[in-house]
């Protein structure tokens, strides 16, 4: 397994995904991050799973609740995405946020808003997976989805 690291990211980077937004803590506290790693895993129980790269700065944010919110975005949410990619401030100020019961705010205009509860962690290379109970969700009935394929946000064609 002596291949590059950049042409083995290119090579994964063809399976396109959607795009989530998790968000952890309470009122001005609350911080997110972007991320293509969210999958569904179980529907009975109901369980999820993201994985949060070791290196991250935002580790100790996302590690430590043991609540949190997934917000699957829309096509129209691509700037939320950006925002929240780039680091250092993830903090979810100015942008739209829906109350959630856990307390981490949902992202308004999301096609779903899940939330969690962790379960169990992971050791994975150089992420961790965060596997998670659904406690609650919303779901719009229309909208498109906010895809990544290749490095490069896009839409499904209709
Ligand atoms: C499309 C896209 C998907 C991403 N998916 C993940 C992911 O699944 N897990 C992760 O830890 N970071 C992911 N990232 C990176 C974070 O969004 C963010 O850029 C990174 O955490 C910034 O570094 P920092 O945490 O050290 O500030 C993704 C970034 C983009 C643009």
């Amino acid at each position: 397994m002596d291949f590059d690291t950049v042409s083995f990211r290119k090579a994964l980077g063809c399976f396109p995904t959607g795009i989530a937004v998790v968000t952890a803590g309470e009122g001005a506290e609350a911080k997110g991050i972007t991320v293509n790693s969210f999958t569904s895993v179980s529907l009975k129980p109901p369980l999820v799973l993201w994985c949060l790269g070791k290196n991250s700065s935002r580790y100790e944010i996302f590690t430590k609740p043991v609540d949190f919110t997934i917000s699957i975005l829309s096509e129209a949410e691509r700037a939320i995405s950006t925002q929240l990619a780039s680091g250092p401030d993830c903090s979810l100020t100015g942008l739209p946020l829906v109350e959630m019961q856990n307390g981490a705010p949902g992202i308004a205009g999301a096609l779903t808003i899940l939330e969690c509860q962790r379960e169990t962690i992971h050791d994975a290379g150089d992420h961790i997976i965060i596997l998670a109970s659904v406690l609650r969700f919303t779901s719009r009935e229309d909208g498109a989805p906010l895809v990544y394929f290749r490095g490069r946000y896009g839409a499904l064609m209709g």
